[in-house]
């Protein structure tokens, strides 16, 4: 009752104010499009910096783009960690819906890591930034190998990163996409990719932030006389008559007595024994359906006493910072355009005025590069063929064996890689 009252008022307040949503603006916290100074608000971390792992940031609007202007910020240096990170006025999303969006180019045909970037809460040394830092929020693709193509939603819940329970597949070209999560104060969500949703649901149901509402009850028991076979032996049916004389081993019919077969020297003899073919095993009455059969037996479930609800299970109190912070067998992640707003509708709008307009461009520019790039190979092959037509088969065989190897070698080094980091993450 009280549910639906206020729910009647929500409408009609929603629909009074229907006609300033025109003039209604979106609150941003931060929006960064990697345009002129944007050095001056992002501060990379020494993380990994005395170890010599420390990857640097390109600056670049990528091999393919929709523009030349249109730069973000690219991993350039293959097997290094990368942590960056810009502050922002601290902001509590209670009460506000908050939408965290960026894009992100995998332009290097990326076969094992991540394109997720974080939301801090509170102090963070942005100098020290780096893969033990807390997070509050980690979102974005995650891919490798052939089993994991799926959109990352982290959420830091009483101090321990949840994992979102649906499976949310993410792209995995080398062209640019936008990732956007909506977290609302009624504990909903939504995740986009180029503004199409590819899932939605609720906190309580999607992660395990607090045990289930309900559990089965520890004290039901199945009622003694609960029919659960679903199928009984007939009591009608009746053991034939003489069915247990029927033997299961028979001396063989065929057997003979061997023509030097002495009785006196070898004792009687008898025929070798053979499986009767009569005998059928001991009796069994046939089966029938139970007539009292009343299905399988379930435990009902209760109200959990360890449940105890948090309205707040959204909230996000101090937000402050956003980062990047990753390992990469494999550089050329580029990320653009983050935004953090309390409006699904600018987020879509930001998407459109950045990817929605860049995308048909730079799927041209990419396609022409692909062409130029297999020509390239083409142009390659023949002069590699005379080369071995030269070389004596043995040296051939040798080449090929090598490149191989050193390609099998990698691609292990890398998945063992991304699962260590995967497990730091967790
Ligand atoms: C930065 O990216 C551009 C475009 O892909 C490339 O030409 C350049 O070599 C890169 N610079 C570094 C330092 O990696
Ligand atoms: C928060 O974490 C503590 C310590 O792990 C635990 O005892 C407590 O039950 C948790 N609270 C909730 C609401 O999950």
């Amino acid at each position: 009752m009280a549910m639906a009252r206020s729910k009647g008022r929500q409408l009609l307040l929603a629909l009074a104010l229907s006609s300033l949503v025109a003039i209604a603006s979106a609150t941003v916290f931060f929006e960064e499009r990697f345009e002129d100074g944007w050095e001056t608000r992002w501060v990379k971390s020494d993380w990994k910096k005395d170890e010599n792992m420390a990857g640097e940031w390109n600056y670049t609007s990528g091999k393919w783009n929709g523009g030349p202007d249109d730069k973000g910020i690219q991993t350039s240096e293959d097997y290094r960690f990368y942590a960056i990170s810009a502050e922002y006025p601290e902001f509590s999303n209670k009460d506000k819906t908050l939408v965290f969006q960026f894009s992100v180019k995998h332009e290097q045909k990326l076969d094992c890591g991540g394109g997720y970037m974080k939301l801090l809460s509170g102090e963070v040394d942005q100098k020290k930034f780096g893969g033990d830092t807390p997070y509050s929020i980690m979102f974005g693709p995650d891919i490798c190998g052939y089993s994991t193509k799926k959109v990352h939603a982290i959420l830091t819940y009483n101090g321990s990163n949840h994992l979102i329970k649906k499976d949310v597949p993410c792209e995995t070209d080398q062209l640019t996409h936008v990732y956007t999560f909506v977290l609302r104060p009624d504990a909903t969500y939504t995740i986009l990719v180029d503004n199409v949703e590819k899932q939605s649901g609720s906190l309580y149901s999607d992660w395990d932030l607090l045990p289930p509402k309900q559990i089965k009850d520890p004290e039901a028991k199945k009622p003694e006389d609960w029919e659960d076979k679903e199928y009984i032996p007939d009591p009608e049916d009746k053991k034939p008559e003489g069915y247990d004389d029927i033997l299961k081993e028979i001396p063989d019919p065929d057997a003979k007595k061997p023509e030097d077969w002495d009785d006196e020297e070898d004792g009687e003899w008898t025929a070798p024994t053979m499986a009767n073919p009569e005998y059928k095993g001991p009796w069994e009455p046939k089966k029938i359906k139970n007539p009292n059969y009343k299905g399988k037996w379930k435990a009902p479930m209760i109200d959990n006493p360890d449940f105890k609800d948090d309205p707040e299970l959204y909230v996000f109190p101090n937000l402050k910072y956003v980062g990047i912070e990753l390992w990469q067998v494999k550089s050329g992640t580029l990320f653009d355009n983050v935004l953090i707003c309390d409006d699904p509708e600018y987020a879509k709008k930001v998407a459109g005025e950045t990817w929605g307009k860049n995308k048909d461009a730079e799927k041209a520019a990419f396609d022409e590069a692909e062409k130029k790039r297999e020509e390239e190979e083409a142009k390659d092959e023949p002069v590699d063929s005379d080369i071995e037509d030269e070389d004596d088969d043995a040296d051939a065989d040798d080449a090929e064996d090598d490149s191989d190897s050193e390609i099998k070698a990698d691609e292990s080094a890398e998945s063992a890689d991304s699962k260590d980091e995967a497990k730091d993450e967790l």
